[in-house]
């Protein structure tokens, strides 16, 4: 295992990412674990992570030094990196000289390990107001700014190196092969990590968990529970019940995708609950964006409760566990905590009863979401469902800006169906992250159709793109593919007579409209 040491300001996560990229398996540890306990870990190497803190700033966090004196390869990157300068000898001044953004490298690769084969100039991304300007003895100096003298420095005798860029960033030209030269060849690992390990193990360790005893799984129609369900149904078979609640907020095809195609590829048992009337009958006359959420959540609790229940009347309390899809992401930003789960209110709709007398299986909690699809891919789900992009557990109940209706439903279904349509047509469904489809009930506007005025409703697409949803820009789509949406949107629904653009980063908009 490499320990990624997360300093704070979400770079831990895309670095941990990068280094599994890499094909070498990493964890995330906060700051403020004592070095003792992550050496008993034992780990293969350790990576120090950038943070917003300045090295002098009061109260900054620091390192002790037996970390660098343990003889694990360690790579600090910018605030690791001069935290690394700093408690080993080196020079950080707070110079002023701030550098943001993408910034030219002058590399000297004679003898560096990080940099060969890397051109003598590269772009990378910096972020960072203080700036080191003497190594500690025994680095070598392997590349610099016009502004920072000591940009990288490299020890290979103690295996230490360290950049004051951010490797891990796209905008950094030759990031991921400056990470992997430090795990091959700094660090001498082997890239040897898959997502096929994984199956392997946590089939052996579910059917240890579970035993003969019984379990059952939420379906929600999104990636996580699907690939955790079949990744359950491996190992236990007809030991597990997966539930699916349809609440009646489904896209076109989506509550059939579950019924015939995750069923058709794995086997599960199935119990489908068609809720659709009594999530509408809760949500009329609402429209307040949280109001509907509460309604959702409780009345998907309810339904699935019951489910629960009959399940349990039919199979006895053997039935004793409950699989959930909880990610690596959510572990690390719930406090990386072991044991119970927590899981993030706004983000799963099947929230859990406080009182749950179930154990809990996660068989997902060490994985990254792109992980987790190459896992489903493996378990042979179809792409349908495991290229799906995110969806919300309320679904279109906070698509619909205004009282959510059956008609209403069916309206936005049929225009979101031809959105989704066309984009897959494009071959763009990779390129976006989402693409939500909102229909302004509460707004109407004038229109000419056919030979006359019409006085409808608009329809909103706001097709984002993201690394992890927590930013997002709205993607540049070509213009005739927006064309072609737009024209069969009020062409083909009812009262649409208008489609517009949602061209808002997040933030300051939220991806959803609700
Ligand atoms: P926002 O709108 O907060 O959305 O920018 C960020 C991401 O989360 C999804 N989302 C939800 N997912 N339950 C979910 O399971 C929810 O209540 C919920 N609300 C938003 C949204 O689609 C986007 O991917």
């Amino acid at each position: 295992t490499v320990l990624v040491v997360d300093f704070g300001a979400q770079y831990a996560q895309l670095i941990a990412r990068r280094v599994r990229e890499a094909r070498v398996y990493s964890e995330i540890v906060p700051s403020t674990m004592p070095v003792a306990e992550m050496l008993a870990k034992n780990p293969a190497a350790i990576i120090l992570s950038g943070g917003p803190s300045s090295v002098y700033a009061e109260g900054a966090p620091r390192l002790d030094r037996a970390l660098f004196e343990a003889g694990v390869p360690v790579f600090g990157m910018c605030y690791g990196f001069q935290l690394m300068a700093t408690t080993l000898g080196g020079t950080v001044d707070n110079t002023g000289a701030r550098e943001y953004g993408r910034t030219p490298l002058h590399v000297s690769k004679s003898g560096s390990t990080l940099f060969e084969g890397t051109p003598d100039e590269q772009s990378v991304w910096m972020s960072h107001g203080d700036a080191c300007s003497a190594a500690p003895e025994g680095f070598s100096v392997t590349a610099s700014t016009d502004v920072v003298p000591v940009a990288a420095f490299e020890n290979d005798e103690k295996r230490l190196y360290g950049v004051q860029y951010h490797p891990e960033v796209m905008h950094s030209t030759h990031g991921q092969q400056v990470l992997e030269h430090f795990l091959y060849r700094g660090a001498g690992l082997t890239p040897n990590w898959t997502t096929g390990n994984v199956i392997e193990e946590q089939v052996a360790a579910i059917r240890e968990q579970v035993g003969d005893k019984r379990a059952i799984c939420g379906l929600s129609g999104g990636v996580d529970s699907a690939v955790a369900a079949a990744l359950v149904q491996k190992a236990i078979g007809s030991q597990l019940t997966c539930v699916y609640v349809d609440h009646g907020l489904m896209r076109k095809g989506e509550t059939e995708q579950v019924e015939k195609d995750f069923v058709a590829a794995t086997g599960v048992q199935l119990k489908v609950v068609d809720a659709e009337e009594r999530f509408l009958s809760a949500l009329a006359g609402v429209s307040d964006p949280e109001e509907k959420r509460k309604i959702i959540g409780r009345e998907f609790i309810r339904v699935f409760e019951q489910a629960q229940a009959e399940i349990i009347a039919d199979a006895g309390p053997e039935v004793a566990f409950l699989v959930q899809g909880t990610l690596y992401p959510d572990v690390v930003e719930s406090g990386g905590g072991t044991g119970t789960a927590n899981i993030k209110s706004h983000h799963n709709v099947g929230g859990l009863p406080e009182d749950l007398e179930f154990k809990l299986i996660e068989p997902l909690r060490k994985l990254f979401k792109d992980e987790v699809r190459m896992v489903g891919q493996e378990l042979g789900l179809p792409d349908e469902i495991v290229q799906r992009q995110p969806f919300p557990g309320p679904g279109l109940g906070i698509r619909i800006v205004g009282e959510v209706t059956k008609e209403r439903l069916d309206l936005l279904r049929e225009a979101d169906a031809i959105a989704r349509e066309e984009l897959t047509a494009a071959g763009l469904d990779r390129d976006i992250w989402q693409c939500p489809v909102v229909l302004l009930a509460d707004v109407r506007s004038v229109g000419v159709q056919g030979d006359g005025r019409t006085y409808g409703h608009p329809i909103v697409l706001r097709p984002v793109s993201s690394e992890d949803a927590m930013t997002a820009d709205w993607s540049r789509l070509p213009y005739d593919v927006l064309a072609k949406i737009s024209t069969r949107i009020t062409n083909e629904v009812a009262d649409v007579n208008r489609v517009v653009l949602d061209v808002t980063s997040k933030p300051p908009g939220t991806i959803e409209w609700e």
